[in-house]
């Protein structure tokens, strides 16, 4: 297939400042004279933020990173995964067209693309807000058919399941991804033939599909304030956690039947859980937007409103018993606010301000 360049283009390319701040943390990671390494994660990122691969977004980047501009535009018009033209303001449906996908019926969802958003691919939809391709084999064969919208896979797919994603896209919902007959994963369409006993632990959705729906910005646009920037090898997210640090690199003390030895195992005992100073309603501004924090989804937002906690200083605070305390009361999430470390990404946003 010819990659180039489309014919219509903006005037310019800007990154979001949270993304430009992003793209220069990215770029640090590399030694003096081999910054051209951060071009793919940056071209991504700029797609990102602008559902498409512009020139001007290509030769800003080469600029950035000091590089001839026809080496940025071999490396955009290389992977296919760039995309050189622009897609739908809603979404990019991305069809597996390979062996599995096809002979489940991967040609039916074609047809439903064809009919429903535009009779080509890459083409934009009347109303500009679909477009779709083929693409190949996207590590999903045991889930055919299937198709990669936005960040998640949808799964078990059949032109109706399909069409119907697309008109809850289209009305502004979020469709539940994964499997989309019934199927937890990807056991056999029978059911369980081992590890049968995980039946009776099961969660409405698998941890992917958990967590894409809590998120719920599956077809949402990377502007960068998603996830805090940090950036360990500039030791920027070393400050964040020094609690925990040392902690974790204490040394274990000497057993010894002196009185000298209890403070140490006082240390070294879990934090007993304590519940954090909460507030009965957000301050004067309104509520932070607690969904800037990895793991926390419009669900965990609400639950943390509950719980009294609507700003990000006020998870920034929380103490090793404190956060021990929420992590238990998470129902259905628990421990979900030290694995994501809440506390560090807090920090960062209300840093941020
Ligand atoms: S063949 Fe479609 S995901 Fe592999």
């Amino acid at each position: 297939m010819l990659r180039r360049l489309h014919h219509d283009q903006p005037a310019s390319f800007a990154f979001t400042p949270a993304n430009l701040a992003w793209a220069k943390g990215q770029i640090s990671k590399y030694p003096e004279g081999r910054q051209a390494s951060a071009i793919i994660p940056l071209l991504w990122r700029a797609q990102e933020q602008e559902g498409w691969l512009t020139r001007p977004a290509i030769e800003h980047i080469a600029d950035m990173l000091g590089m001839a501009y026809i080496r940025a535009l071999e490396v955009a018009t290389f992977y296919f995964m760039f995309q050189l033209q622009p897609v739908g303001s809603v979404a990019h449906i991305q069809i597996c067209g390979t062996t599995s996908c096809l002979i489940c019926g991967a040609d039916e969802l074609i047809k439903v693309c064809k009919d429903k958003i535009a009779p080509k691919p890459h083409m934009l939809s009347a109303d500009g807000k679909f477009s779709w391709e083929e693409v190949e084999c996207l590590g999903a064969c045991t889930n055919a058919p299937m198709a990669q919208i936005g960040k998640d896979y949808y799964e078990d797919l059949t032109a109706q399941s399909l069409e119907q994603i697309l008109v809850d896209l289209d009305n502004g919902r979020n469709p539940v991804p994964g499997p989309h007959n019934g199927r937890y994963a990807a056991e056999p369409l029978s059911g369980l033939t081992s590890l049968t006993e995980f039946e009776s632990g099961k969660t409405k959705y698998n941890g992917s599909v958990q967590r894409a729906v809590d998120i719920g910005d599956g077809v949402k646009r990377i502007d960068g304030t998603e996830v805090p920037l940090l950036t360990p090898w500039l030791g920027k997210a070393k400050a964040e956690k020094p609690v925990k640090a040392a902690k974790v690199e204490a040394p274990a003390p000497k057993a010894t039947p002196k009185p000298a030895a209890k403070p140490a195992t006082a240390a070294a005992a879990p934090a007993k859980a304590k519940k954090p100073r909460a507030l009965k309603a957000p301050r004067k501004g309104g509520a932070d937007d607690l969904k800037l924090i990895k793991g926390v989804g419009p669900k965990l937002e609400a639950l943390l409103h509950s719980l009294g906690f609507f700003h990000f200083d006020q998870v920034a605070a929380w103490t090793e018993a404190e956060l021990a305390w929420v992590d238990d009361n998470l129902e259905g999430f628990k421990g979900r606010a030290s694995r994501e470390d809440w506390i560090a990404q807090a920090r960062a946003l209300a840093a941020k301000g």
